[in-house]
């Protein structure tokens, strides 16, 4: 347990329990959910495998029809080809770093991770017995990490260089420019391999849509795997699937990994995994519309509070705000705020507002925002922040 670090954001959490214990009214911003329910067809197909008796193990690295259905899903979102032995499957996203990780990084081994980052991304290089190398993405650039600055972090032991758009927690969005600018560096460096975390892939508000770095540098695919899941898309994160694509000898060791720890992924949600990617895709388009409406209720909220910095998110569902201008004020208590942790308690203690602080994500002095939730939440959610910005003088 040493070699993974506690996240500060649990503090948050069950200081939240509590004041809802006590009958406070709590809104949760912190959790990354869609607050959407699964899809009604993709629910059927899960009752459908009960029913006809899907309930055995099954492959270790996924149904044949669950892996055909992700390499069309591939073909028909990205327009990249995959071979079945690309391709394993995991039960959820987590998953998928924590074996990719396991599989691959041992003591000696660094992984380029661009901070703020997923949390899990840390605890699976150290559990891994990694070491992370965290590059800071800056607010200036809207959050998305550099070429350069990522160039200045290879070194001879560098074994990933880790990209996650749009990312949790900023909504940054690498652009096809910006994709081109790291392909082009990491040419440089042949024997680093690439992770990308596409799994908000759906939730993209620009009208060009979504790049990954396979769509702007095909030569480098020998090393470089794709990271998604169906948690966010399709409203699935109880489900628990999610699955990697890349070099067949990386994805068989990370199956092998998948395979000594849980098996076999769960058969009925496979099954239910297999109509989420390849049924109606309207659904995905429809919520990106509601989410990029939710984007703008809090990025248009979030501005007029001077007290904080925003960047404007351009995917998934999270905005990133700065609170750095709040840290030396004073709560009506007289207790000094003198970090992004005390933001977050202060927050949830004087207005019951449950964000994510941004030291969880490797970025003092920022906050995160899930904006998962309906607009009359949202709007209740940002008359509290700036309520709560306003008490501290
Ligand atoms: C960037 C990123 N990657 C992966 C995941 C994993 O999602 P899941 O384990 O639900 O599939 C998440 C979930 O929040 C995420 O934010």
């Amino acid at each position: 347990m040493q070699l993974i670090p506690r996240s500060p954001f649990l503090d948050v959490l069950r200081a939240a329990r509590q004041l809802e214990a006590q009958g406070k009214s709590v809104i949760y911003l912190s959790v990354g959910e869609p607050d959407f329910a699964t899809p009604g067809n993709i629910k059927h197909e899960g009752i459908r495998a009960i029913e006809r008796g899907d309930t055995r193990y099954t492959a270790m690295d996924g149904t044949p029809a669950l892996k055909n259905a992700i390499i069309t899903k591939f073909q028909r979102d990205n327009g990249l080809d995959f071979r079945p032995n690309e391709v394993t499957v995991t039960s959820g996203g987590t998953q998928a770093i924590f074996n990719s990780m396991l599989a691959t990084v041992g003591p000696g081994d660094e992984v380029i991770l661009p901070a703020p980052f997923f949390q899990p991304y840390l605890s699976a290089i150290h559990f891994a017995g990694g070491t992370p190398v965290l590059v800071q993405s800056r607010e200036e650039n809207g959050f998305v990490p550099t070429a350069d600055d990522i160039e200045a972090a290879i070194t001879g032991n560098t074994r990933w260089v880790i990209l996650n758009s749009p990312s949790n927690p900023t909504g940054a969005v690498i652009d096809p420019a910006n994709l081109d600018e790291i392909a082009r560096m990491l040419r440089k460096y042949p024997d680093v391999m690439i992770l990308s975390d596409d799994i908000y892939e759906s939730i993209v508000f620009n009208d060009e849509g979504f790049s990954n770095i396979l769509n702007v540098a095909p030569d480098l695919r020998q090393r470089t795997v794709i990271l998604n899941g169906v948690s966010k898309a399709y409203a699935m994160t109880g489900w628990r699937v999610g699955y990697l694509a890349g070099p067949s000898p990386v994805i068989e060791a990370i199956s092998q990994v998948s395979a000594s720890s849980t098996f076999t992924p769960c058969s009925i949600t496979q099954a239910a995994a297999v109509e989420a990617l390849t049924g109606s895709q309207e659904l995905v388009a429809e919520r990106c519309q509601i989410y990029k409406k939710r984007r703008d209720i809090v990025f248009d909220g979030i501005s007029t509070i001077p007290e904080l910095t925003i960047v404007k998110p351009q995917g998934a569902f999270y905005a990133f705000p700065g609170c750095a201008g709040l840290l030396g004020r004073k709560t009506p208590e007289g207790k000094t705020i003198t970090s992004d942790l005390d933001v977050a308690l202060h927050l949830l203690e004087s207005e019951g507002l449950a964000v994510v602080n941004g030291t969880a994500s490797g970025t003092p002095g920022y906050i995160r925002l899930a904006f998962a939730t309906s607009d009359v939440i949202l709007h209740d959610a940002i008359r509290r922040l700036r309520s709560a910005c306003a008490k501290l003088v």
